[in-house]
């Protein structure tokens, strides 16, 4: 897709990927929709890409909603007068003891990161096929093809993110409307919270600048691709527990103890 003048909506745009991305699309002259549940950081991103230039419009919603779903897409109709690309951004991590998580949260981690990108996904469809052209890009995680130990909400959530974009792709072959799946490694954003950097640290996790995923996405747009895999040797992890899963049991079951003792840190 040229980005020259797309007309974008870009969830999670005020978090650490999102806003490293919305600035590599405003670079590249696109159009752009940024939610964000908080206003007042989306407002300064919106104001600060607009003093550069771009076309750029804030719209705060809380994206579990369907109301503010809808409102979304009625907005970009409004101030763009269509939608090109929908990326699927925003998301919720949870790095802890399962037996530890609270019910409400893991509902909510999974509203936000599986029910809001397939409903959103849902209602840009139609527009996208109406026009012959479109594209989804679902922003998913290199733990949406390992589940890691003390992730398992957020495996859960990232694995059904994959398959959902998979299906739809399929689905749509020949339409004109792509489908883009982005694993990320481990990035350095708010996401992450201080014993998740730390344990990253102790296990010499590699962890990525958001200017990174956000120059993949970028470049996955613009030539079409269906998947991503950022990272070395992660990308070949991600087949190594594919094809030999008891492989990476056995890796994973080695670190187990230590990962726990950072994954009860509060
Ligand atoms: N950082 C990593 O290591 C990493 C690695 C792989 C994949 N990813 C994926 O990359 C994406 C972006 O993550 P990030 O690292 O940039 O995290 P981030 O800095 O925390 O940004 C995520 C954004 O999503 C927003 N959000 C959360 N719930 C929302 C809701 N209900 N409605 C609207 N917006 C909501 C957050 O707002 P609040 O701040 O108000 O909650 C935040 O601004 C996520 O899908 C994440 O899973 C991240």
């Amino acid at each position: 897709m040229n980005l020259k003048s797309a007309r974008v909506i870009l969830t999670g745009a005020s978090g650490g990927i999102g806003s490293a991305t919305a600035l590599a699309l405003a670079q590249s002259e696109a159009q752009l929709l940024l939610v964000d549940r908080q206003a007042e950081g989306l407002q300064q991103l919106a104001n600060r890409l607009r003093a550069e230039g771009a076309q750029a419009h804030a719209y705060p919603a809380d994206l579990t909603r369907g109301a503010d779903r809808q409102a979304v897409i009625e907005h970009a109709g409004r101030v763009l007068g269509g939608i090109d690309l929908l990326i699927n951004n925003a998301g919720l991590l949870h790095f802890n003891p399962f037996e530890e998580e609270e019910p409400q949260a893991i509902e909510r981690l999974l509203n936000v990161n599986v029910v809001a990108p397939i409903l959103l996904a849902r209602a840009v469809l139609p527009l996208m096929q109406r026009q012959g052209r479109g594209r989804v890009v679902n922003i998913g995680s290199i733990f949406g093809s390992i589940g890691f130990p003390y992730f398992a909400s957020y495996s859960a959530s990232k694995f059904a993110l994959r398959g959902f974009s998979e299906a739809l792709r399929r689905e749509l072959a020949g339409s004109g409307v792509g489908v883009t799946y982005i694993a990320p490694r481990a990035t350095r954003t708010p996401l992450n919270r201080s014993a998740l950097n730390r344990m990253n640290e102790a296990l010499k996790v590699a962890m990525d600048p958001p200017e990174r995923v956000a120059a993949a996405v970028v470049d996955a747009v613009r030539r079409d691709r269906d998947e991503v895999y950022l990272g070395w040797p992660e990308s070949l992890f991600v087949r190594l527990n594919g094809l030999l899963p008891r492989l990476v049991d056995g890796a994973l079951r080695r670190q187990h103890r230590e990962m726990r003792s950072y994954a009860t840190q509060g």
